[in-house]
């Protein structure tokens, strides 16, 4: 700000200062008024229309999908696409953080004096940008897969072979997902390293009925899936033995 816009905006300011009206009590008995009709309107909503708690929690449910609110689904898409565990804490907590010191630290280091959003055109432009960006974000977090569901590319010569085999591997894949092997094993980019080994390419390393036997009978701390339904446990076999 220069010199002489400094006196244009001092005088501005003196003017309006001698024509308007003090803040107490004139704007904070207009505010207090409005606030009282809002809160009016609220509570008599919530006693008109009552409040929407949805269904019971079922605690034993496996297939549970969690959801943010809408509003964070940007910040969950970004915990959802960043993998490697050391880089989450600095995506979740250190770039929201940053950005919000830079919003908080704007007038201390935008000191100019113009308003109109097309003279400030790297504030404007940073604010779409950051608006597309989050709104993109969002998107794709409310149309993001199930956080139980496991995300690779299907093997070429599944997809080739197709029909039943494609069927069992998507069905195997479905149950492997939701019957919580990923807790302990890493599927692609899926799941946790360990304690259990990879199992990316499983098939690789035993064969279909080394993969039935171990799941059977397994190792501690593996549990036993002996007592999954034949169907399910037939369509884990085959997705598992397609891992190559
Ligand atoms: C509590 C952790 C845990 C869970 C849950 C678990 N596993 Fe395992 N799994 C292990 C461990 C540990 C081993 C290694 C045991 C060993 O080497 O004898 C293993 C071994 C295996 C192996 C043999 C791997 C190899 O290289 O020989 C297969 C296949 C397997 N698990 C599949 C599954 C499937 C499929 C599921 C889900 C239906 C599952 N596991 C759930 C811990 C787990």
């Amino acid at each position: 700000m220069n010199k002489r816009e400094k006196e244009a905006y001092l005088r501005d300011y003196a003017i309006l200062k001698a024509k308007g009206k003090p803040f107490f009590p004139y704007a904070v008995a207009k505010d207090g008024a409005m606030a009282c009709v809002v809160m009016a309107v609220i509570i008599t909503m919530s006693l008109v229309l009552g409040a929407e708690l949805g269904s019971k929690a079922n605690p034993t449910t496996t297939t549970y999908v969690p959801r943010p609110e809408w509003y964070f689904f940007f910040l969950f898409e970004v915990l959802r696409v960043i993998k490697p565990p050391s880089l989450v804490p600095l995506a979740t907590i250190g770039v929201p953080t940053l950005a919000m010191i830079l919003l908080f630290l704007l007038p201390f280091y935008d000191r100019g004096p113009e308003r109109r959003p097309e003279r400030r055109p790297i504030a404007t432009v940073t604010g779409i940008v950051v608006i597309a960006a989050m709104a993109f974000l969002t998107y794709e977090g409310a149309n993001a897969g199930s956080p139980t569901a496991i995300e690779m590319p299907t093997p070429a010569h599944v997809v080739k072979a197709g029909g039943a085999t494609l069927g069992e591997y998507e069905a195997g894949k479905l149950v492997v997902a939701q019957s919580g092997c990923l807790a302990c094993h890493k599927i692609g980019e899926n799941g946790n390293s360990g304690p259990g080994p990879d199992l990316t390419h499983i098939a690789s390393r035993l064969p279909r009925q080394g993969i039935a036997r171990t799941l059977v009978n397994p190792t501690a701390p593996m549990p036993s899936f002996k007592n999954l339904p034949p169907q399910k446990f037939k369509s884990v076999v085959e997705f598992l033995s397609q891992l190559k």
